[in-house]
């Protein structure tokens, strides 16, 4: 061992049967985090190590070291996190809060990493096996060259005392992942795969190669930072504690320790690049989404009309057509935000274009738009069309700007425009001219009300194997796609990011929603998943899609409303739509195949339903605005699994039928066609969820049968919560911005509550440069209900005021309500509702950002 600094330790660690040495770094973090690197000593090709995802540089602490044998070393972290790494055979043990035993590598001895070696010379000097495919592969019609030979790295990570681990986006499956036992193992392969099989561990567009668990007691995260193809396998074991080093088992702490304990064993494997794991030893599930937050970065909060309402088809065919649709919504008095165009808006495909015989005017046609306070989106894929009279091919050609295949010319595929290139973003001159095209000089006809959509970008090659890049294509650096392919679809939203924000000289927040993306993706980008189908089988894994999402850091995640493919039955979109109005990313979008479906083409009856699905999403904006600015600061995912609520609720483990909004929304979206009745498990001990639309209170720690209805959202708020509302209809979300608030408090079982407002402006910087903002804390108390600053240092100027407060739970009708705020006091009007036990108080009338006092006697 060698100590390089206090919190970094380094060892050597041979192959024994060829006495291959490795270099192993391990790096004890602050909050209870720890890194450990293993690459080759002296490898013959540097292993590619991956770049643009950590954003800080992790801090070190330092740990105090002890040998516990000849074979064990322990080291001590943090408050309470220590490890022992043993020596021969190699393996880690991670203890976390107080000595619980959490993680074990490598106890399975499935570590195994292939050096880089020289292919067996013609005078038969380096004489290594050539097993098949180990320097050549060939998949259908496609050859992968390999030039580099094997270069794959395995190891076992393995989860002890946990019966439950998630994350490692994106699968179509439950959240709760399976044991692959009779499967293929989790596949992390960024591709475009055309109509994709639900409950099944293939790849799909994105890939987070990070999982957490969770038990009872504490929550984990590791995150092995790794761009190649990788694989997962998942074991659910017995761990038996006899075999267990001596020194071990003292480090149970508050577990039982019985003679099995639960365990899951993962095994990991990437095709190459080096092992860069993080461990996150939470030991709350808040902990563990803060930690790998401090390492790839938050989903900074994103303009309010982001979180609203977005309609998409492909496609939207005219200028006409867009004007007609925005009058549909104005007509149906249906509030809407955001009108996009997919690709064919283009000249042919031709991104940065537009189509002048349907789209003559885009820009007056963007200002129309603006005038009802919407915006819009259009479409910008990352394969160029061959065509030398097309600006951005003939200049990138120039420049040498694409990608290359393996023999140094430029790659070219097939994909929507017919034969195309890629850019090549992994040289920073080109990710930066990649962003100066979304400049207003040079996207001709963008507006500053026109954002992004970056499809496609896997990428998606129709003709290339598997469809996307051969593995051999090379990037700049002399990287080839195998060690980097799944950071490509990123790199590209990233660059599409700087472009919008430069061209408002970072005054505006920009937006960009992604198909493909890796680790880190949710500072510049939404993301949505992609072709789903209008089945109800596709409804219903929305929520375990957008879970795992969630908790692996992408707070911006929604499916296509409805059904990308094939067409929805009325009721099944009405469902959706209710579905979809609880969750982060809320965009309607069809095939250009399928019938039109605006909300008023499926009958009054069901155009209402769906009003109401939307207008209850805007009702609800400034809780979920106050939720993406918690995510911005502490990383904490708006749409959560219950068990980030109630980690002790075992019950809530394997849930993902239902989520939470924040700590104070239960969410059971109805994904099964003619229900009359729901079962819906209510998460808590001592918790009361108090019925959004009847006020009628339920019990937690309960399953219940509730009588549903078309009407009929499940959604409950928890009581001990304070939510705020808007409860005016306008046509979009930013023309509501200084409109009054509602509280909705709903009692605990000690009469109390809490909750917060955060606002700003709704689109700037000036939240952050000017510190023009209010956040405000709301606590309901003995009879009393006050209005704190839980920042004074923050400002803006609103006229919002609060207009309503609603009180659940309280349990007499008050003789008296009066309200204080600073000089003045009042006695607004009150009327209760002896049958819900509801106080419902009228016009109390303090603005947003003073601090007042409601007392009830
Ligand atoms: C594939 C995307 O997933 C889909 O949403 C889009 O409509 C088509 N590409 C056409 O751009």
């Amino acid at each position: 061992m060698k100590t390089v600094t206090n919190g970094h330790l380094q060892f050597v660690i041979t192959n024994t049967q060829n006495n291959v040495k490795f270099q192993l770094d391990l790096f004890t973090l602050e909050e209870n985090s720890l890194r450990m690197k293993i690459n080759e000593l002296e490898p013959i090709r540097k292993r590619y190590e991956v770049q643009n995802v950590i954003v800080n540089e992790p801090k070190l602490v330092s740990v105090t070291t002890s040998k516990l044998d000849v074979n064990q070393l322990e080291g001590h972290f943090g408050k309470t996190c220590r490890f022992i790494l043993v020596s021969n055979p190699f393996r880690l043990d991670l203890f976390t809060n107080e000595n619980v035993f959490v993680v074990s590598v490598n106890s399975k001895q499935l570590f195994n990493f292939e050096h880089y070696r020289k292919k067996q010379s013609s005078d038969g000097e380096t004489p290594l096996h050539d097993e098949d495919g180990m320097w050549e592969e060939t998949y259908k019609t496609h050859t992968d060259s390999k030039p580099h030979g094997p270069s794959s790295i395995g190891i076992d990570i393995n989860f002890v005392n946990f019966e439950n681990v998630y994350g490692i986006p994106e699968h179509a499956d439950s959240f709760s992942l399976k044991s692959t036992h009779d499967t293929d193992p989790y596949r992390l392969f960024n591709v475009d795969v055309f109509e994709y099989d639900i409950q099944n561990p293939m790849a799909l567009y994105g890939s987070i190669p990070y999982m957490l668990a969770h038990n009872e007691q504490t929550s984990v995260g590791f995150f092995w930072l790794n761009a190649a193809e990788g694989w997962i396998d998942i074991t659910n074991n017995k761990l038996s504690t006899k075999n267990l080093f001596s020194t071990i088992k003292n480090f149970f702490g508050t577990t039982k320790v019985e003679n099995e304990l639960p365990e899951i064993t993962t095994h990991w494997m990437f095709e190459s690049g080096i092992f860069d794991g993080f461990f996150f030893l939470g030991p709350t599930p808040r902990d563990v989404f803060r930690q790998y937050g401090l390492i790839t970065g938050t989903t900074p909060l994103p303009p309010l009309w982001a979180i609203a309402y977005h309609q998409c088809r492909w496609n939207y065919n005219d200028e006409d057509d867009i004007k007609n649709v925005n009058a549909g919504f104005e007509h149906h008095m249906i509030p809407m935000d955001v009108l996009w165009l997919d690709i064919e808006h283009t000249n042919g495909k031709r991104y940065f274009t537009w189509d002048t015989g349907k789209f003559p005017n885009p820009e007056k046609m963007q200002q129309d738009i603006a005038l009802y306070g919407r915006k819009m989106v259009t479409i910008s894929d990352p394969h160029i069309k061959k065509d030398d009279n097309y600006h951005i091919y003939a200049d990138a050609k120039l420049k040498q700007y694409f990608v290359k295949s393996k023999d140094g010319s430029d790659y070219e595929g097939w994909c929507w425009p017919g034969s195309s290139m890629w850019l090549d973003y992994f040289n920073p001159e080109i990710f930066d001219w990649y962003a100066s095209r979304y400049s207003y000089q040079h996207y001709k006809g963008s507006t500053s009300t026109l954002f992004l959509w970056n499809d496609m970008n896997e990428p998606s090659v129709f003709n290339g194997p598997e469809v996307t890049f051969p593995k051999d294509v090379v990037h700049y650096g002399d990287l080839e796609n195998r060690d980097v392919h799944n950071i490509y679809g990123m790199l590209q939203h990233m660059a599409t990011f700087k472009g919008l924000l430069d061209r408002s000289e970072g005054r505006e927040r920009p937006f960009i929603l992604t198909r493909s993306f890796f680790a880190g993706s949710q500072r510049t980008a939404a993301v949505w998943t992609g072709d789903n189908a209008a089945q109800w089988s596709h409804l219903k894994m929305v929520v375990p899609m957008l879970l795992s999402l969630s908790v692996t850091g992408i707070g911006l995640v929604g499916a296509d409303v409805g059904g990308f493919f094939k067409n929805p039955d009325p009721k099944l979109i009405v469902r959706w739509y209710q579905a979809a109005s609880f969750q982060p990313f809320f965009r309607e979008h069809a095939h250009i195949d399928t019938a039109r479906r605006e909300p008023w083409l499926f009958g009054d009856d069901n155009t209402r339903l769906i009003r109401q699905a939307i207008e209850t999403r805007y009702t609800y904006l400034p809780y979920w605005y106050t939720l993406f600015y918690k995510q911005e600061k502490q990383a904490l995912p708006p749409m959560l699994p219950l068990w980030a609520v109630f980690p002790h609720d075992t019950q809530t483990f394997k849930k993902d039928d239902s989520f939470m909004i924040g700590n104070s929304l239960l969410v059971y979206p109805i994904t099964d066609a003619d229900v009359t009745e729901v079962s819906i498990y209510f998460p808590g001990n001592n918790t009361i969820w108090y019925d959004i639309r009847t006020f009628i209170p339920y019990n937690g720690s309960e399953t219940l049968l509730i009588t549903v209805d078309m009407e009929s959202i499940p959604v409950y708020q928890r009581g001990g919560s304070i939510i705020p509302q808007r409860l005016r209809k306008r046509r979009s979300s930013m023309l509501a911005i200084n409109d009054p608030i509602t509280l909705i408090v709903t009692l605990d079982k000690n009469n109390e509550a809490r909750g917060e407002l955060y606002m700003d402006d709704g689109h700037t910087y000036d939240y952050k440069k000017k510190r023009q903002f209010i956040y405000r804390r709301f606590l309901f108390k003995n009879n009393e209900l006050t209005s704190s600053s839980l920042n004074p240092n923050g400002k803006f100027d609103t006229t919002a005021w609060i207009e309503r407060i609603v009180i659940m739970g309280y349990p007499r009708n008050p003789n008296k309500v009066s309200i204080n705020s600073g000089e003045q006091t009042a006695i607004p009007l009150h009327s209760y509702h002896d049958k819900q036990k509801v106080v419902i108080i009228r016009r109390p009338g303090p603005s947003i950002s003073t601090d007042w006092t409601l007392t009830i006697s």
